[in-house]
Order: structure tokens, then sequence, then C-alpha cells
């Protein structure tokens, strides 16, 4: 666990860049550093690898006050990434990602064989060993950072806007696999962005600052979203926040209406014999959807350009919020819900949604385990409190870690799972 324990940092010029800010990193978690440019989260990342120095103030880690550490010692347990990457220009990809074990005195065939395996869990092939840094595209060279950063596997990782350089598509693939790798590996992150949307989809915890380094608010993202501390953290959270915290709800076993559903190839008669509100599901052979098609419009045999595409499908026991986004973007307003192979299970309408959310209690009720805010109060008991820090309860799919940011797994794959 890091622990910041009422630290500031006052440049000579006069700039309180960070002002008593205290909070905890909980060991194995991600903890995101949230807030407007300018509010002090690089300056306090960079004060967890004494880069920079407090002006006052204590870090710890593990107990340990980071100040009397060996710089390099700490170094040595800290991973380190960046915007853009911030990878050697004249070295290959592979003399990158194995800097630091080189710099520990590894043998140069361990670490070149450390190097190959972190390319392979980043996601690179192996051809791009040999290449530079500027032969690969942004959200290359940003996985290569990470590689980099996890070679000598550092209990603790600091990164710093990390996926903030890249395209929105890229940015998505990059935290989806950010987050599978954490699932894997477990490390402590200090994660810093200027996105709440990056914030909410991948922190266990969110801390909230505000300009002058100061902390607003910290809890986890669904209580974040329900309870903003005042208007600073509820303008900064959003305007759609209530729809938004549906994506950490699961869904209840709904009783789900059955779809009358036709293949591709049946002919109008066929299918205005099935419809149902005018509209009617193809399916593929397997009973997948496909998409809607209204019956009364067909000329001839259902051939796949005439589906209405671009709604959502619903996976059951999935979050709350891709119930309700199927049965919203759905053109015959009924929501698509299917198993765990894309089988189509039956259909549910907006308002049962709304009935079973109107009738839910609010996260805190269920989220006890979760501290209202935290932060602005020295933490009295220190390492005992870790565990209970985080209630999971709140996560759909019995806790497994979401990879979707909209809260729609859907939308990072529309050619799979949006037919309609
Ligand atoms: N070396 C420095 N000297 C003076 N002011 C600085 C220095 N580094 C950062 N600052 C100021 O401290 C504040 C916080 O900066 P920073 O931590 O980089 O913010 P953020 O990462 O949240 O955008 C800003 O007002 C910035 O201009
Ligand atoms: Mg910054």
């Amino acid at each position: 666990m890091i622990r910041f324990e009422a630290v500031s940092k006052h440049f000579p010029d006069g700039t309180k860049a960070v002002d008593g800010l205290t909070f905890r990193a909980p060991t194995g978690q991600i903890t995101v550093l949230v807030g407007p440019s300018g509010c002090g989260k690089t300056t306090s990342l960079r004060m967890i690898n004494r880069m920079i120095q407090p002006t006052s103030g204590r870090i710890l880690i593990d107990g340990r006050d980071t100040s009397t550490m060996d710089e390099t010692e700490l170094r040595r347990g800290i991973g380190y990434v960046i915007q853009h990457a911030g990878l050697f220009p004249h070295r290959t990809i592979v003399a990158n990602i194995a800097t630091v074990p080189i710099l520990l005195g590894w043998n140069k065939r361990k670490a070149r064989a450390r190097a190959f395996e972190l390319l392979e869990r980043v996601g690179l092939p192996a051809s791009f060993a040999k290449r530079y840094p500027a032969q690969l595209s942004g959200g290359e060279q940003q996985r290569v950072g990470v590689a980099r950063a996890l070679a000598a596997d550092p209990p603790v990782m600091l990164m710093d806007e990390p996926f903030s350089a890249v395209d929105p598509v890229v940015r998505e693939q990059l935290q989806d696999e950010f987050l599978r790798l954490q699932g894997d590996l477990g490390k402590t992150i200090v994660f810093v962005t200027h996105d709440i949307d990056e914030a909410i989809k991948l922190g266990d915890q969110v801390a909230v600052l505000r300009t002058g380094g100061h902390l607003a608010q910290l809890a986890d993202p669904a209580y974040l979203l329900a309870h903003p501390v005042d208007d600073f953290v509820a303008d900064f959270v959003g305007k759609d926040r209530g729809y938004r915290a549906l994506s950490f709800q699961a869904s209840p076993h709904f009783a789900l209406a059955q779809e009358r559903t036709v293949p591709l190839g049946a002919t109008p008669a066929q299918a205005a014999g099935a419809a149902r509100g005018g509209w009617i599901l193809v399916v593929d052979e397997g009973r997948r959807p496909l998409g809607w098609i209204e019956p009364d419009r067909l000329t001839g045999p259902i051939q796949p350009e005439m589906l209405a595409r671009g709604g959502t499908v619903a996976t059951v026991g999935g979050p709350l919020r891709n119930v309700l986004d199927a049965a919203l973007s759905s053109p015959s307003r009924r929501g698509v819900v299917v198993d765990d192979q894309g089988v189509v299970l039956g259909t549910l309408r907006a308002h049962e949604v709304l009935a079973e959310i109107e009738d839910r209690a609010r996260p805190e009720l269920q989220d006890e385990a979760v501290p209202p805010a935290g932060g602005d109060r020295p933490d009295e008991e220190s390492q005992q409190g870790e565990e209970s820090q985080q209630g999971q309860s709140g996560r759909p799919n019995g806790g497994a870690r979401r990879v979707d940011s909209a809260g729609s797994a859907d939308s990072a794959q529309p050619s799979e799972e949006s037919p309609a």
C-alpha cells in the first residue's frame, strides 16, 4: 500500500501544486488520480518515486517512509509509464524493454528473453523486437512503454496519462488490455488521467483532485457517480452520471419475453407471420441475433443488407446499463438479451428495466464497505484497513473486472454484438 500523509509541494516560484494531500493506494489495486489540467496530478505521482521532493508530509510504501529509502532501491520497485511512451528513439524495441533489467545487471540473454515474453504479454508480435520506436504506431509504442515498465516486475506502477495521446478506438483497446493484464498481475497502480471516463473505467478507486492539489473526493467509481460530494465533483463527473452508474449494477434474472425469429432468406409471408408490433428479429443458424426487419417493407426474401442494425445486445447477467441500452437502441423497442455464447434468450422492454431500477437501493446501501469519502482526514488505521477499503459487491458479472467503459462490452465489438 502507498500512503500519502498530508503531502504538499510548493515550488520555489510560489506555485502550490499539491496541498495537504492524504490518501492511500491499496496493494494490488488501481487508484486513479483524476482532475483538470494543472491540479497537481503529475507532481503527486512524481513524488512517489522521488523525482520530485515533497515540501512537507510523508509518503509511505508498505509502511516505509520513502524519504528514508535509497533512491535506486525505491525506483527498482516502481515501474513508470508516461504519455507518448518516452521510448529511447535510437534503441530497438527489445532493447527499450530490456533497459531496466540490463541496468539491474541481468545477463543479456535473460533480459532479452524477458523482453520477448513481455512483448507477447502486451499483445505485440515478436517481429517488432528489431524495430525502432518511430516504426511503431502511437498505440504500439504505448504498449512497449507498458512492457518496459513491467520488465523488472516491480510491485508498484505509476502511470501518467499513458493512453491520452492515442485516438479513442485505440485508447479503448489499450484500456481493455491494461485491465486484463492487471487482472493477471495485480500490481499496485497509481494511474493519472484528466479523463473522467477513463478514471471510472479503470479505477478500483478514484481520487478527484481540484486545482491546487486538493483532494475533492475519494471513492469507488459507483459511489462517485451516485454521490458526488459537491458541485465541482458533480460537474466533473458529468451530466449522464445516473445512467453511467448503471454500469456498476448487475442485471437480475429478468423474465424475458419469448421472441419469435426468422432466418436470413425467409420470405415476406414467413416474416409477417412471425412479426410482433411490426418487427421481427432475424437470426443466424446458431440463433445469434443479426438485426430487426419490418415485414411490411419486404419485397423479397430477407437479405443481410435489409436489416436494421446498430442497436446493442445485452448479455444475461451483465450490467443493468447494457439491458436498458439494448431496449432503448432497438428499433422494435424490444431489447435483445443473449447468453454467453451470443444466442438469443429473449427480449425485454425499457419500462421493465426501469421498474427494476426504481426498486433498487442506491449503491451505498449495497456497498457498505466503501467509505463515503476519503482523504481529507488522515487515516488512523493503517495496514489492516486495506482489505475493507473496497467493496466489490457492485460489480456486475460476479465481480469480474469490467472491460467496457461505456458500460457496454457491446460497443467495443460492434460487428460481433450489434445486430440491430
Ligand atoms: N517545476 C515547476 N515549477 C513551478 N511550477 C510547476 C512546476 N511543475 C509544475 N508546476 C505547476 O504546478 C501545478 C501542477 O502541475 P502538474 O502536477 O504538472 O499538474 P497536472 O499533471 O495535474 O496537469 C501547475 O500549476 C504547474 O504549472
Ligand atoms: Mg500532468
